[in-house]
Formats: C-alpha cells, structure tokens, sequence
C-alpha cells in the first residue's frame, strides 16, 4: 500500500467514525465569530466587542489580525489584553493600498476556508475592513459591521476611507451605527431598517475601560509643568507632501508667538508622516516633544493633560466629545458630525493660516475656550455600544 492511499483509507475511517448530530445538539451548538483588525484603531475599537462577545458562552470568538499595522496594532491589542487567534502579519514597509487589499482578501479568504464561521465582525473604513468583508461576501458568510454608516459624501475625503466604508456598507449583513445621523445614511442607502441597530461608538467603551485605571504621569509630561500643552497628531494620506508641510509651519507659527506652548507629537510609524513632521519641526527644541506612538491610556492622559487637541484622527474627535476637550479637525469635512455640533470638535481645515488663528484664539482666549470645554451632551453613546451590539447579534441567530 503506498503512502496515498492509507491516507485515504485513514480518512474514509474517520468519516465512518462520525455520528450526525442532532437537531438539538446543532440548536446547542456554539456560533462562531471571528472578529477581524488590522491597524491601531480598528483595534481599540473592536476590543471592547471581542471581550463582551466572549463573555458568552453561546459563541466561539476568534480575532484574527491581519497585521496591516504591526507595532501599532500589537500595542494596541495588548492595552486591551487581546492575543490575537493568528496574524496574517501583512505589513509591508511604505505599503501600497494594492498591496493590503490583495493580501487581506487572500489572508482572510484562506482563514475562513481553513476555519468556519457564521460570521466575521469588521470595524470602520481601512482597507483591511473592506478587503476582509469582500472575503466574507465571498463565501457567504454573513458580515457586521461596527461603526457602519459614516460618510462624508466626498470619495476623496478621507482618501481611502470613504469609499472603504461605503463598499462594505454594500456587503454588509447587519450595521452597527454609532448614531441616528449614520442610521440615516443607511437607511438613505437602501438598508433595511431592520439589519441597523444604532449603538453609540464602541471607542466611548474603549476610553471609559481606560479611564477607569490609574494612569500615572510620564516624564516627559512632569517636564511641561504649567506650560499650555498641545497635543497633535496627523497621518490622513491625502494630506501627505505639501500639505503636512504646511501643518507643520502652522505650528512654528504658533510657537513664534506663543513660545512658552509645548506641542506633544506622538509621531505615527508610517515614514512618510513622521520623517516630513521630525524635519519640518526639528528646529523647535523643548518646544516639541516627539515619541514613538503612545500605548492607549497614556495618550488618553495626554489627551487630558492638554490644552486642546490639533489632529486629523477619525477617533480622536469622538474620544475629545467625550471628555470634552477642544480639537482643532485637520479636514476639510468631518464625517463625524456629532464632533461639531456637540462643540469640541472644530474644522479648521488644513491650511496655515487657519490652523496657526485658531490655535492661537484657544490659547489666547480663555473665554471662547471654556465655552468648548463646558458640555454636557454624549454624541457618540454613553460606552455602552458594545453591549448593543452583543444584544444585536443574539437576535440575528435567533
Ligand atoms: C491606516 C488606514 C487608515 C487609518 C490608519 C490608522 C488604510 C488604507 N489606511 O493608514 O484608514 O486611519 O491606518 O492609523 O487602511 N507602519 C509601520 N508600523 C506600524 C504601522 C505602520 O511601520 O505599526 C508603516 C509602514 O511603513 C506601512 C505604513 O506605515 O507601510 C503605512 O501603513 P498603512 O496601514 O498603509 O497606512 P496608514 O497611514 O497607517
Ligand atoms: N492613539 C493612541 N496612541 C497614539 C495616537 C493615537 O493610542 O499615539 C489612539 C487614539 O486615542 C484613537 C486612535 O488611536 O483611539 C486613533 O488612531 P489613528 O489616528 O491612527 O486612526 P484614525 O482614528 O484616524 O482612523
């Protein structure tokens, strides 16, 4: 008998050896959920949902990285005490979006061929999100999507991430909308008003887990002492080249002016970001603060710590609303209209000009900054979405 065919006679022997389940036993059975990450927020926001679905015992959940980030989504992951199930480890450096959405679609293609699930649970607009749903799709296996139905209504704005969320929103089985104003979009869309459930933003869970722990005050910030701190942060690829050079002069700007202002950087790993700000900046001595990217609850601290907040992150305008903390939005429209009507959040583009005025009228004015500081409305839930959206997924396989 040659190797093969005991194999196969192996095999036919196991087959034999399986009894058919029950129709009780197969209502009993655990359903299998695989929730997918591939960079630092999707982490952050898809923590708080990996561990209330694993409080069930009724689902098997797996998180499957697809390391589209590696540092910044191992740090992330591990703030939130997450190993993940497997890591199809994908990073390539100065990546293109090619490159991710290919070997995302393939990655998360032969995970699910290898491993069965009744559903795969995808967070927000990056390439992972949309490659990994198409995967799904493509297997029917139905998709969730947290934090579905954001847009700008601008495919260029922000540059891919629109069309990342409206491609999944096409794919997706069941929508987990942060608010009534994304709901809307959906329904505007042709969603069944059924398959939406609106749950508040799972990032308010993130940030109330944190600060719920006692974070002690790093040394570079001891170092600031009353000085008025300023906390920036930028990475938006269509800001990439000239752009992010003129943030840059906005803040030399402002130091010109204010030179007793720090500005804290926790400078993004991608080089195309962090290699133009470190040399944009690197003139500006104890005026800059430069780090590697902070591990979660310690840039929730610096979030605290600051006077306002100067960024062009999607999170970082919800988590500011949160705590009520002024950020100066980096975009020229902001999908997160709640950020704006709420108040923390102001658009200020990314010009120079605009950016150095209205940096300055908040470190000047301590009048129009406490009317931004002073509110008491919770756009983005009240930490509760993941629960909403456990609730969700247990009426969908009832
Ligand atoms: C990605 C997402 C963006 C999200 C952002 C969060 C896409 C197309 N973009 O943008 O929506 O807002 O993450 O931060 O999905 N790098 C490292 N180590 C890391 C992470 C990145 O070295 O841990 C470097 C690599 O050279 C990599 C590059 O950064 O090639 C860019 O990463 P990529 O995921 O393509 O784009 P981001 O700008 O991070
Ligand atoms: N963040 C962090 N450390 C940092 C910078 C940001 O933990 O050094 C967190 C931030 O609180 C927010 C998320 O990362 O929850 C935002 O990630 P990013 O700006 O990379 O992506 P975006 O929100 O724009 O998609």
């Amino acid at each position: 008998m040659n190797a093969g065919t005991e194999t196969e006679t192996l095999k036919a022997a196991k087959a034999s050896d399986i009894t058919p389940i029950t129709s009780e036993q197969k209502t009993n059975m655990k359903k299998n959920i695989l929730c997918v990450a591939g960079t630092r927020p999707e982490a952050i926001k898809m923590a708080p949902v990996i561990h209330e679905l694993k409080l069930d015992k009724d689902y098997c959940v797996m998180t499957l990285a697809t390391g589209q980030h590696t540092d910044m989504l191992t740090q992330a992951l591990n703030d939130f005490g997450i190993t993940p199930d497997a890591n199809l480890n994908i990073m390539k450096a100065s990546q293109t979006l090619d490159h991710i959405t290919a070997s995302v679609l393939q990655g998360v293609g032969g995970f699910l061929d290898a491993n069965r699930q009744d559903m795969i649970l995808v967070h927000g607009d990056t390439s992972t999100t949309f490659a990994a749903s198409l995967a799904a799709f493509y297997r029917h296996i139905p998709v969730g999507h947290v934090e579905a139905g954001l847009r700008s209504h601008n495919m260029s704005l922000p540059f891919p991430e629109e069309a990342n969320r409206v491609l999944t929103d096409r794919i997706a089985d069941i929508f987990f909308a942060p608010t009534q104003g994304d709901a809307d979009n959906l329904l505007r869309e042709g969603i069944a008003p059924e398959k939406i459930r609106i749950t508040g933003n799972t990032v308010i869970d993130a940030l109330y887990h944190i600060l719920r722990q006692d974070i002690s005050e790093p040394e570079y910030l001891r170092t600031v002492g009353s000085r008025p701190l300023i906390l920036m942060t930028a990475h938006r690829r269509e800001s990439w080249g000239e752009t992010l050079r003129g943030i840059c002069a906005a803040v030399r700007d402002v130091l010109r002016e204010r030179p007793d202002a720090v500005f804290l950087i926790p400078l993004h790993k991608n080089p195309a970001v962090r290699d133009v700000i470190r040399e944009e900046l690197r003139d500006c001595g104890e005026n800059v603060i430069f780090t590697e990217p902070l591990g979660y609850p310690e840039f929730v601290r610096a979030m605290n710590r600051s006077v306002f907040i100067l960024s062009d992150s999607g999170g970082v305008q919800e988590e500011a609303s949160a705590i009520n903390k002024p950020v100066l939005i980096m975009r020229t429209l902001s999908e997160r209209p709640g950020a704006i009507t709420h108040g923390t959040g102001v658009i200020v583009g990314t010009g120079r000009e605009n950016i150095r005025s209205e940096a300055l009228r908040l470190l000047n004015e301590p009048e129009y900054l406490s009317t931004i500081t002073a509110k008491n409305t919770k756009p983005f839930g009240n930490g509760e979405a993941s629960i909403k959206i456990h609730e969700a997924i247990r009426q969908y396989f009832k």
